[in-house]
């Protein structure tokens, strides 16, 4: 096993059709409930109301993922989904895809982006905080799980 790249090397782009079987097996690994199909990314991929982010090292070894939402007369573009492989975690990936929507949402005029997070999700909470995030509101059993959420917004400039 070769150790996870340094992020010097990662990159973020656009998803493809030949990064859906790396979502849609990540998606899978990653979340319990309230997962997204591989139709719902199929989807995506060609709509003008939604970004899926793909960051990979050296243009090739898939790494992570962030979706971004937009609605027509809406400023507000909302961080749907984030994930980086469990093997990476930890190295700023996360970051650099949060970053990375971020400047998608700028490019659509937005300005705000927004995302909800479960209470319990401590280092995507690390993530966003420090990121500049700031909690606007408590989502009671917001979850398909009953887990209940927090909703952040990071106004952008
Ligand atoms: C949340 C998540 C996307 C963060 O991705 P990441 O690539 O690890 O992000 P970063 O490395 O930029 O930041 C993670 C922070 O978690 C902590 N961390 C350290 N080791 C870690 C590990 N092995 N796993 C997870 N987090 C770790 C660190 O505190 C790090 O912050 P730091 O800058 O102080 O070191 C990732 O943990 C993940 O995919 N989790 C499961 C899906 C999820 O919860 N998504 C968010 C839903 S709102």
């Amino acid at each position: 096993m070769h150790p996870p790249p340094a992020t010097a090397n990662v990159r973020v782009r656009r998803a493809e059709i030949s990064d859906l079987d790396d979502l849609v097996a990540l998606e899978d690994r990653t979340f319990d409930s309230d997962r997204m199909s591989r139709a719902q990314y199929r989807r995506h991929l060609d709509s003008t109301s939604a970004r899926v982010l793909v960051a990979s090292a050296n243009h090739r070894q898939f790494l992570g993922t962030a979706v971004v939402f937009f609605r027509q007369r809406s400023s507000v573009a909302r961080l749907y989904s984030l994930a980086t492989r469990p093997e990476a975690r930890g190295k700023g990936i996360g970051t650099v895809l949060v970053e990375a929507a971020e400047v998608a949402a700028r490019q659509r005029r937005c300005r705000a982006l927004r995302l909800e997070v479960r209470t319990d999700n401590h280092h995507a909470i690390g993530l966003y905080e420090r990121g500049g995030y700031l909690r606007i509101g408590f989502l009671e059993s917001y979850y398909e799980d009953g887990a209940d959420g927090w909703r952040y917004e990071k106004v952008l400039r």
